[in-house]
């Protein structure tokens, strides 16, 4: 924004702006200056009316408070920004104002040094945008691809190119920790396919025990056991001109991997208790939880198999891996069981998000959809507050009111202190020790106490 210049002019103009006839109060865009603690020392006109607070409602609070951005969860880019002993930042969000309105907005954060040049503060200068600009809303098109949302650096690449992989009949290997998203990926590939029209046939290796498997994969002749009154086809015939997808790959028993292989590899079996081949036109997704290529060296999963599953291998990485998509999959989520439920809860309150951001997800996207699906059926107003998360995940949170009761006000301060020091730094022990000014060695002691 403006040039910053001779710091007490400034502060005189930010005095005289409080009494309401300062540049700085009248201008077109919200200005905010705040102190190094980021708390506000000053709030324009403009500001007051994008945020819906009044100068006495935002003093002393700080920005994240009252502006809410979608980044003040990611990291603030302001407190990386100083790290980097940078002098400005320019980045675009989404503040949410006092009536939980989310408003897209452009945002400059520039320093404030003082005479002798060590950090005063700052101000943030804030423009809103049309609302074309909006993101957090819905996931842009550009972030879902066939129901599968995601603004992942490495899932958009799978993005670009599964159109042409599905174009082709080449074996497709999905890797992925399970929730991750494995079965989407295969369905979307058959979605995109030339075998669209004809089937996808889904077969759980994991499920079943093996010779069940093996009538699965291959079918049956009439006869071929005590029960087996007439004759059945398996997977791989129904999924004829289609695609099968052997989901949980790597758990095959050696001898079924050999029948497999032969199947994948000639296009051709032979059904339990049948004396000749049938012949399949059959494309082939498999997907594994487990490190098949670990599994080949030893011994476990055969190679032979495994180069003919794997011709195109994607990686799918683990939800906390992307902490960035869990805002798109909250909203993603909220809408489709807003769909399902008739009802209309908007999104999830601040906090929140911020908890679901601390998470690290096992269970990956899966764990996510039935978290917020759990705090979803609870909730009875517009906004999912945190209250309606399984208690399991407020870790930290939970620790704060423990440590609430019985401790007095002195500890609390300092628990809060501590605890939100950390969280500007992303948890980053010796920055956060370091803004506190005590040692590294004081800061993990009182962890300890805190039993963090
Ligand atoms: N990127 C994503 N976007 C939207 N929904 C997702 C995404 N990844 C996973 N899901 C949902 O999470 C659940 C688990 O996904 P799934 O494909 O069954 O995972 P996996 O096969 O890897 O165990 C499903 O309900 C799926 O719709
Ligand atoms: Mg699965």
């Amino acid at each position: 924004m403006c040039a910053i210049g001779d710091q007490d002019t400034l502060k005189n103009g930010i005095l005289k702006g409080m009494s309401g006839d300062s540049v700085l109060e009248n201008m077109g865009e919200a200005i905010l200056i705040i102190d190094p603690e980021f708390r506000i020392v000053y709030f324009n006109r403009r500001a007051e009316e994008i945020t819906g607070l009044s100068k006495e409602e935002a003093s002393g609070k700080t920005c994240s408070e009252v502006l809410r951005l979608t980044n003040c969860l990611d990291g603030c880019p302001a407190a990386e920004m100083i790290e980097n002993e940078d002098s400005f930042v320019d980045y675009s969000s989404e503040l949410t104002r006092k009536n939980q309105v989310s408003v897209p907005v452009a945002i400059r954060f520039s320093i404030l040094k003082n005479s002798v040049g060590s950090l005063s503060g700052g101000i943030i200068a804030i423009r809103d945008l049309p609302t074309k600009y909006r993101f957090s809303e819905s996931p842009k098109s550009a972030y879902s691809f066939q129901r599968i949302i995601s603004k992942n650096k490495r899932i958009l690449e799978i993005f670009e190119i599964l159109p042409d992989i599905s174009k082709t009949d080449v074996s497709v290997l999905i890797q992925g920790e399970s929730g991750t998203g494995k079965e989407l990926f295969a369905n979307a590939i058959h979605n995109l396919s030339l075998r669209q029209k004809a089937a996808l046939v889904k077969v759980n290796c994991a499920a079943l025990p093996e010779t069940l498997l093996e009538s699965e994969f291959f079918g049956y002749m009439k006869g071929a056991f005590t029960d087996a009154k007439k004759n059945k086809p398996g997977r791989f015939q129904l999924a004829d001109k289609g695609t099968i997808f052997l989901d949980e790959i790597g758990d095959i028993s050696p001898s079924l991997q050999a029948k497999l292989l032969r199947a994948v590899q000639d296009k051709e079996f032979v059904p339990l208790g049948g004396t000749g081949t049938v012949k399949v036109d059959v494309r082939i997704i498999s997907a594994t939880n487990r490190n098949l290529e670990q599994l080949v060296k030893e011994g476990r999963f055969r190679q032979d198999l495994y180069y003919r599953l794997n011709v195109i291998k994607l990686e799918i990485p683990n939800l906390s891996e992307r902490p960035e998509d869990i805002p798109l999959l909250v909203n993603h989520f909220i809408k489709k069981f807003n769909q399902k439920n008739q009802r209309n809860i908007e999104r999830v309150s601040p906090d929140t998000m911020e908890i679901l951001l601390q998470y690290d997800f096992p269970g990956n996207v899966r764990e996510l959809e039935n978290i917020l699906e759990h705090a979803y059926v609870l909730c009875k107003g517009n906004i999912i507050s945190k209250n309606f998360l399984p208690s399991y995940i407020m870790g930290i949170e939970s620790e704060l009111e423990r440590l609430d009761t019985g401790s007095n006000l002195i500890n609390k301060i300092e628990t809060e202190t501590i605890l939100s020091a950390l969280k500007r730094h992303n948890w980053n022990k010796i920055k956060a020790a370091d803004e506190l000014g005590i040692h590294r060695s004081t800061l993990w002691r009182k962890l300890k106490k805190m039993g963090l």
